[in-house]
């Protein structure tokens, strides 16, 4: 395995909850495989007042609350915090950026790093011009060509809040670094099993000449949370399903499932496919959004003797609420492999049960022989690719059932990642990390698939927000969402499917 660049990672946000429960545990697991640069430092950046000491403690802390996979060593973990380090910066103040530079030099110095830095900003969305604009006035974007040093800037979701919010973003970001410098994270994309989409379609013969038109009636992309807001209501209120899940996520997760085989496996010409497919998606008319999109949000149940309140009841989300927590979308590809096959995309929370995955429904036989003796003609046919949890394949078909007559039954060939290998699965952070240290951005959203697929849902949100005759739906806590959801199939005489029927999830993984 390749050695990454020396390198210092800057984390901006370094005080808060994604630093804590992702990033530093991510980058101990790559510690201790031996995966981080010969030489490598962390600065943590915030405006709490810590100093370098507490901060390594508070970092220490968090491998040893948020490590999962193996028991975390003392030593290993000293030796691997001891080149931590923190500044206090306030993001809007450029006389801090200064200060910055200077301990950025003095931690180069020390640690023969050679110039390479990437800045992580792990803070809220509000402070990502700033930053940006004063590590530009710095020049700590600059790369320099003789010493071959780079510099690299990772942004959390939300890319934006709409188009023109997003476009003005991207602006803002591209007057200080460039496109190759920018890795937008969508942690979807580090997950293993979308990863595996595509070794699925690309290392096999036998699925890629049925995967088209000809041979799809249509594709479900599903991801399910039992669990509601969880305390972030001021943050979901303002987001939605829609922004939260679909927009990114999902849209990610559907360009790796209806992108053509790229020329090589490298960065640009895979994402020049995925992009492809983005820029190919019908447009909803402000006017058609109600027969493209349902919205719904979940109300009072009780689950299991317990009360569940409504999401207007959470705390932090505003009486009358009208944001979504449910959102379905039916999706258009119109290009020569898609023509015609409806794409149903579908985010919410507070659902039966946490799923994410993607059924690919094959059209049926042109004739049934066996109607005498069953009914089973339509939805024979599945491919299901579990994203999470339960990680794994199946492919469902009919077969006869033992015994007189020719009664068919849905049968399923299935595979489950933990059956592969005894091998440990990166977590998702840990994958892009590492790509992002090795300047692989393959797995990292580019500027203009981020664009296409703002395009596409900007009237839906446009609509949602401003039309009050388009309905949010209530949905009791604990169901599949609202009953409107699947007028979106009646032309097409389909449902959802349900991978855990309506049963409130009771720790029990869905089966495949
Ligand atoms: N948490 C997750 O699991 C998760 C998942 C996906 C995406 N994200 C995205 O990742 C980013 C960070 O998420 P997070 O949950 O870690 O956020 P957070 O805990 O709310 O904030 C991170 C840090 O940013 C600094 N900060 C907060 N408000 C600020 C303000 N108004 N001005 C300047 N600095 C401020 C704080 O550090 P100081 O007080 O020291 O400055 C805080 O500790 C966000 O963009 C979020 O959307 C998070």
């Amino acid at each position: 395995m390749e050695k990454p660049d020396n390198c210092i990672l800057v984390i901006f946000g370094a005080s808060g909850d994604l630093s804590k429960r992702k990033l530093i545990p991510s980058l101990f697991d790559l510690y201790r495989q031996g995966f981080l640069p010969e030489k490598f430092s962390v600065l943590g950046v915030g405006r709490s007042k810590l100093t370098s000491t507490k901060f390594r403690d508070r970092m220490a802390e968090s491998v040893e609350q948020f490590t999962e996979s193996e028991p975390v060593k003392k030593e290993q973990l000293q030796a691997f915090i001891k080149s931590f380090h923190f500044i206090s910066v306030d993001p809007s103040n450029s006389e801090d950026f200064i200060k910055l530079k200077s301990k950025l030099e003095t931690l180069d110095a020390r640690y023969k790093i050679g110039g390479n830095y990437i800045y992580y900003l792990a803070v809220p969305p509000s402070t990502y011009q700033p930053i940006i604009q004063n590590l530009g006035s710095q020049g700590l974007q600059k790369e320099n060509s003789s010493t071959a040093s780079w510099k690299r800037l990772i942004i959390e979701k939300p890319f934006g809040y709409d188009l023109e919010s997003a476009l003005k973003l991207m602006k803002a970001m591209k007057k200080v670094f460039s496109e190759p410098q920018i890795y937008r994270i969508d942690h979807y994309l580090g997950k293993e099993t979308v990863q595996n989409i595509l070794v699925f379609r690309f290392a096999n013969g036998i699925f890629e000449p049925l995967w088209n038109r000809n041979y799809i009636h249509h594709v479900e992309i599903t991801a399910a949370e039992s669990i509601g807001v969880e305390g972030r209501g001021e943050y979901y209120d303002g987001a939605g399903a829609l922004r939260d899940m679909v927009q990114n996520h999902l849209m990610q997760i559907m360009g790796v499932v209806a992108m053509e085989s790229p020329s090589s496996f490298d960065s640009t010409a895979v994402r020049n496919e995925t992009v492809k497919v983005f820029q190919s998606l019908r447009e909803i008319p402000h006017d058609k959004v109600s027969k493209f999109a349902v919205r719904g949000q979940y109300t009072t149940s009780v689950i299991k003797k317990e009360i569940i309140p409504g999401y207007r009841e959470e705390k932090n989300v505003a009486e009358g609420s009208r944001t979504e927590t449910f959102a379905a979308i039916k999706v258009f590809i119109d290009n020569w492999r898609w023509g015609g096959v409806p794409f149903y995309i579908r985010a919410g929370k507070r659902l039966p049960t946490r799923v994410t995955e993607v059924a690919i429904h094959f059209k049926p036989t042109p004739h049934f022989l066996f109607a005498q003796d069953s009914k089973e003609a339509d939805g024979l046919n599945q491919l299901i690719i579990r994203i999470q949890p339960n990680e794994g394949l199946a492919l469902k078909f009919g077969l006869k059932v033992p015994g007189q007559g020719f009664k068919v039954q849905n049968v399923s060939m299935d595979f489950h990642y933990s059956g592969l290998a005894n091998t440990r699965v990166a977590s998702a952070y840990e994958r892009l990390l590492l790509d992002c240290m090795l300047g692989d951005s393959t797995l990292y959203a580019r500027g203009d698939a981020v664009e296409a697929c703002w395009k596409f849902v900007d009237p839906i949100l446009q609509e949602w927000q401003n039309n009050p005759d388009l309905k949010v739906y209530g949905y009791p806590a604990g169901t599949w969402g609202p009953r409107e959801a699947n007028e979106l199939f009646l032309e097409h005489g389909v449902e959802w499917r349900y991978p855990c029927k309506n049963l409130v999830d009771d720790g029990v993984v869905c089966e495949l």
